[in-house]
């Protein structure tokens, strides 16, 4: 299958495992579980904005940081420009914070709650160099869609 017919799946996958469902926690918990475990990425997951800071959140793969400022790292910087960033090798990355030091690409996708605000990001880590490009950045904006659409997000970002 290739990559294109397996967002397809994914996304029609994830939004029958969040639908009517009432656990922002175990909705996004089970979102991380199915891109991970279908994708093979390294780390697949969640930080949602608290406190005016990024805070981890629903995730599969190594332990991680627990928080990360707006405008740090390539998750505060994706959340305080609103928009998609794909990091073809992270040491290129200014500023990238280095949970595992075994990533070499990453991709950040901003959440938003039913206002357009950002809420959160979800966050995909690769092992390999280049592994993320414009098809994985619009599908997993669709991926992110279909979670604003069936996920309590807050209403207020901060
Ligand atoms: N690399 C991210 C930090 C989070 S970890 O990848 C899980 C960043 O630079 O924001």
């Amino acid at each position: 299958m290739d990559k294109i017919e397996t967002y397809r799946m994914l996304v029609k996958q994830v939004e029958s495992l969040i639908e009517g469902e009432n656990n922002a926690v175990g909705q996004l918990a089970n979102v991380a579980a199915i891109l991970h475990e279908t994708m093979g990425w390294w780390w697949t997951g969640f930080y949602m904005i608290h406190d005016n800071e990024l805070q981890l959140g629903p995730f599969q793969g190594p332990v991680a940081c627990y928080s990360i400022k707006r405008g740090r790292g390539v998750c505060g910087t994706a959340w305080d420009q609103d928009r998609t960033i794909v990091v073809p090798d992270v040491e290129l990355f200014q500023g990238h914070i280095a949970c595992s030091s075994l990533s070499r690409s990453e991709i950040v996708v901003p959440l938003h709650n039913p206002d357009g605000d950002v809420v959160g990001v979800l966050d995909i880590d690769s092992k390999d160099l280049a592994t993320f490009d414009e098809v994985d950045a619009q599908w997993l904006q669709e991926i992110a869609q279909v979670i604003s659409h069936h996920v309590l997000l807050p209403r207020q970002s901060s």
